[in-house]
C-alpha cells in the first residue's frame, strides 16, 4: 500500500472488532471524492441517496437476474430513462465498472460484428488505445483541431484511403478539453460507417446545458451513432463503479449477450461474470432523485462557474480553453504546464495536467464553487509570478 512500507504478513489472528476502528484511522488520512481542493478529477462527492442505494445493492448480484430481478429490472429502467434522454428509448444497455471498460465492451462488439478496426481522434482517452491493443484492434488515428476535437475530414479521408472493414469512435467530452467531437460533420461525411460515442464525460451534462447554449449533437439522434457510453461516476453523482453502455442496434447488443447455463439462467450480459448491483442501483438513484430539473440546477451553476473562471483566467494573462463542458485547460505562454501542477500539488490544489496542449486541467465538478475558484486563481496567480521572477533572476 503507498505510504507503508511494512512487510506484510497474513495475520495469524483476526483483530475482530478492531479492524473496523483501524480503516476509520487509515481513511482518515487521504481525501474523499469531492475534496475542496479537488479541481483535476472528473468527480464530485456522491449523492447521499446514490451512496445509500449503492450500499443496499452492493450486496446483490446483477449477473443472477433469476434471484435478484429486482436488480435487473434497475438495469432495465436506469438503461431506458438514459436512452429516452439520448434520443433512443429503444436502447439496450449493460453495466459497466465505468469508461474503460464501456469503451473495450463496445469494441469488442463491434469487433464481434466484423469491424477490425477503428478510426479514432489522437485526443480520444487512452482506454480506447488501451482496449484496441487487447482486442487486437487495428487504430487509424484522425486529425484534430487545437481545442483537440476530431477533424471531420480526416475522418473521411482515412475512411476513403484504408481497404479495412472500419468503424469510428468519437468522444463527447475530451478528457483534456472538454470539447465534444462533431458528431453529426462526421455522419454526414461518411454515414455508411458506425460510430461508437464515448461521452463518459459528456453524457450526464451536454442533455442538460443544451438548453442554454449551442453544443454539437451526439447521441442516437443521429442514424450512424450506434453505441454510447456513459459514466455515473463522472457526473452523475453516484459512488465508484458506474458506467452504462447504451446500444442502438439489437446485434450489436446481442453481441455481448452470453450463454450461462450452469446458473440455470440462460443468458448473460456484458464482459465480466459476476457483477455488483450497486453500480446501477446508484445510477438509478441518483437520475430518480434529481430528475431533468434537478441535473440542469446543477450543471448550470458547474457551467456558470466554468464561465467565470474562463474570464478570469483571461483577465489575468492566461490562457484558457473556452469550456463547452466545466472543464479548462489553463496554459501560460510563458510557463511550462507541468511546472504549473506540480507547484500547485505542493500547496494542496489537485489538478490534473493537459498534456496535448501543455497546461493543467481543472474540471468544475458540483463541489467546486466560485470561492473556491477563486482561492485557487488567486494562488495560481502567485505562483506564475514567483516562477517569472525567480525565472528573471536567474537570468
Ligand atoms: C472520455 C473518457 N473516456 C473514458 C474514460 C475512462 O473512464 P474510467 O476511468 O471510468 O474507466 C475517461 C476517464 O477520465 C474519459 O475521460
Amino acid at each position: 500500500m503507498p505510504g507503508h512500507i511494512e512487510v506484510c504478513k497474513f495475520p495469524e489472528k483476526g483483530l475482530r472488532d478492531k479492524v473496523f476502528d483501524l480503516l476509520n484511522e487509515l481513511s482518515g488520512r487521504e481525501p474523499e471524492l469531492g475534496d475542496q481542493r479537488s479541481l483535476g478529477p472528473m468527480m464530485s462527492a456522491p449523492l447521499p441517496v446514490s451512496l445509500k442505494a449503492h450500499m443496499v445493492f452492493l450486496r446483490r448480484n446483477l449477473n443472477d437476474p433469476h434471484w435478484f430481478r429486482v436488480s435487473a429490472d434497475l438495469l432495465h429502467e436506469t438503461v431506458a430513462m438514459l436512452g429516452d434522454l439520448l434520443g433512443n428509448p429503444e436502447a439496450q444497455g449493460v453495466s459497466t465498472y465505468g469508461g474503460s471498460e464501456s469503451n473495450l465492451t463496445a469494441l469488442y462488439a463491434l469487433r464481434e460484428a466484423g469491424y477490425e478496426s477503428v478510426i479514432v481522434p489522437r485526443s480520444a482517452h487512452t482506454s480506447v488505445f488501451k482496449a484496441c491493443r487487447v482486442l487486437r484492434m487495428r487504430i487509424f488515428v484522425a486529425d484534430v483541431d487545437e481545442e483537440l476535437r476530431v477533424v471531420p475530414e480526416s475522418v473521411r479521408a482515412i475512411v476513403r484511403e484504408t481497404k479495412d472493414n472500419s468503424a469510428i469512435l468519437l468522444t463527447a467530452g475530451n478528457t483534456e478539453t472538454g470539447v465534444i467531437d462533431d458528431v453529426r460533420a462526421v455522419h454526414d461525411l461518411v454515414p455508411d460507417t458506425p460510430i461508437l460515442v464515448d461521452a463518459a464525460f459528456g453524457g450526464l451534462i451536454a442533455p442538460f446545458i443544451r438548453g442554454t447554449r449551442k453544443l454539437p449533437d451526439f447521441d442516437f439522434r443521429i442514424d450512424s451513432v450506434v453505441a454510447l457510453s456513459l459514466d455515473g461516476h463522472k457526473t452523475g453523482l453516484t459512488p465508484i463503479p458506474s458506467g452504462i453502455l447504451l446500444f442502438g442496434m439489437e446485434d450489436l447488443y446481442n453481441n455481448v449477450v452470453f450463454e450461462s447455463e450452469y446458473m440455470g439462467s440462460e443468458k448473460q450480459l456484458s464482459l465480466l461474470w459476476t457483477r455488483t448491483a450497486a453500480s446501477v442501483a446508484s445510477l438509478w438513484a441518483s437520475i430518480k432523485y434529481l430528475g431533468r430539473e434537478g441535473f440542469e440546477k446543477i450543471y448550470g451553476e458547474c457551467m456558470r462557474i466554468a464561465d467565470y473562471a474562463y474570464e478570469r483566467l483571461l483577465s489575468e494573462g492566461f490562457s484558457p480553453t473556452r469550456p463547452e463542458l466545466p472543464l479548462i485547460c489553463i496554459r501560460h505562454h510563458e510557463l511550462s504546464g507541468i511546472e504549473l501542477l506540480w507547484r500547485l500539488r505542493k500547496i494542496g490544489w489537485y489538478v490534473y495536467s493537459c498534456p496535448s496542449l501543455g497546461g493543467v486541467k481543472i474540471t468544475i465538478m458540483p463541489h467546486v464553487t466560485k470561492e473556491i475558484i477563486d482561492a485557487f486563481i488567486d494562488d495560481l496567480v502567485r505562483i506564475a509570478k514567483d516562477i517569472r521572477s525567480s525565472t528573471t533572476l536567474n537570468n
